[in-house]
């Protein structure tokens, strides 16, 4: 049944107070969890979300031939598979696109692996071109048949050198994941530096991988035949920096003294400069960044925010940045360089009251500040939807957000953390 939220915004006023804990980045967890078939023993991840993405993924793990389970609700242990099956379930990789991530372990143990064209959120035309150029340059032949790509290397994978002609975060996981077990080098150029991608590979290599210079533009990867061991260790998710960089953003609309803990603020430093940029005040203490209530404005003619891969402006902050710059006093320009569908939600906020003007669909100027009114809006996908949040919090009058789905996707829970500091939020089911 379809569930909303019904939010009472503030209407300008900056009320929200206390701590707004940060939970497991889900970018990491993810790609943990799709290397559990590179493993002899048994893989333990911990500080795992308990979102719907994460669910999905170990729904399909389980479909593969890995059984997982739930010691505990932020833990999850993925048993090694007996026999493991490569042929992906269609209806879960539609939905997911971290499922193409899984993609490389399989075909790495198995010589082969057949999937869809993956789904996730509706933000561009999300090609896998560069996936499916690596797999063949490592020796993989590629079909495409009735709907899926088959790929199939029965004598085994190839080191290779490989060019990403565009530093594909996802790909840049896989493909080095693949490389674990391909017999000899590969060396990836124009890698994506993102930290989740450093992390994994910090946690192949002590459990038996040969990964250097993961969290740099090259990546070489020397192949191995034995299976990863983790002896008994486990995976720590690191903190979420881009539900760190969602919750400050929070903190800057509507917070009146709101502190967001256990983040680690080195990973949010392009957010901070532009906090700077707009005299946001900000105290950062250990894991913890307190930022205090505001009247942001840009004191040169016109700001521009480019995003762009790490440790750049993070796409996936893109949205909340706009809804913060329609209450900031000046012109901003924000050039969205990673996606090209990722500014219609901006028509919402039009709607709402802002003054935004899609000038292509790559940039959008915003004039503030605006006053937002309230309404029913539908969240069009995970970041946008957390944007529409963040607009209802701060506009005159309540609003109710359909699409709920889409933001439990990658958020825990998120009423109830924002409950906790003051807002008044509830989630609904529809018809009842
Ligand atoms: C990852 O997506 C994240 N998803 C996205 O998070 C994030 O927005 C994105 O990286 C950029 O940071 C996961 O980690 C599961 P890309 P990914 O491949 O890997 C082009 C969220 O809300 N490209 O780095 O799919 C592509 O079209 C999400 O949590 C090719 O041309 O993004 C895009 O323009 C949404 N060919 C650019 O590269 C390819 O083969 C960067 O995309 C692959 C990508």
């Amino acid at each position: 049944m379809a569930e909303v939220f019904h939010i009472k915004g503030l209407g300008g006023e900056k009320k929200l107070s206390g701590q707004l804990p940060v939970y497991g980045a889900k970018n990491a967890a993810l790609k943990i969890l799709a290397a559990a078939p590179l493993f002899a023993d048994e893989l333990r991840i911990t500080n795992v979300p308990d979102i719907l993405d994460i669910r999905s993924l170990t729904t399909l793990l389980d479909s593969q031939g890995i059984a997982t389970s739930r010691p505990s609700p932020r833990e999850i242990v993925c048993s090694p598979a007996k026999t493991l099956n490569s042929v992906l379930d269609t209806e879960i990789s539609k939905r997911l696109r971290a499922s193409i991530v899984l993609t490389g372990p399989l075909l790495a143990r198995t010589g082969k692996v057949s999937f869809p064209h993956p789904g996730g959120c509706v933000i561009g035309e999300r090609s896998i071109d560069m996936f499916l150029e690596a797999y063949e340059k490592m020796g993989a032949t590629v079909t495409h048949e009735r709907g899926a790509y088959i790929i199939s290397a029965p004598k085994g994978l190839s080191g290779a050198d490989l060019f990403f002609h565009v530093p594909s975060v996802t790909g840049t996981e896989t493909i080095m994941m693949t490389a674990v077990y391909a017999d000899g080098i590969t060396r990836i150029y124009n890698a994506a530096m993102e930290p989740e991608i450093a992390h994994l590979a910090e946690f192949l290599n002590a459990c038996g991988a040969r990964i250097k210079g993961a969290g740099t533009s090259t990546i070489e990867i020397s192949g191995t035949t034995d299976l990863l061991r983790t002896d008994g260790a486990s995976y720590t998710t690191p903190p979420d920096r881009i539900e760190t960089g969602s919750f400050l953003i929070l903190a800057a609309l509507a917070g009146d003294q709101l502190t967001v803990t256990g983040v680690n603020p080195d990973e949010v430093r392009s957010l901070l400069s532009v906090f700077e940029i707009l005299s946001i005040p900000f105290v950062v203490e250990g894991d913890r960044i307190t930022v205090s209530g505001s009247a942001p404005e840009i004191s040169q003619k016109r700001l521009v925010v480019k995003t762009a891969g790490y440790p750049g402006f993070p796409t996936d902050l893109q949205a909340p940045l706009v809804v913060l710059l329609t209450q900031t006093r000046g012109e901003a320009l924000v050039f969205e360089t990673i996606f090209e569908g990722r500014l219609a939600y901006t028509e919402e906020l039009e709607r709402m009251g802002a003054d935004v003007v899609l000038m292509d669909p790559h940039r959008v100027l915003v004039k503030g500040p605006k006053p937002l009114r309230g309404r029913d809006l539908e969240s069009p996908d995970l970041r946008a939807g957390l944007a529409f949040l963040l607009a209802a919090t701060i506009a005159k009058g309540d609003s109710v957000l359909h699409n709920v789905e889409n933001i439990d996707r990658g958020y825990e829970r998120i009423e109830d953390r924002l409950a906790n500091v003051g807002l008044s939020i509830s989630r609904e089911t529809l018809g009842t």
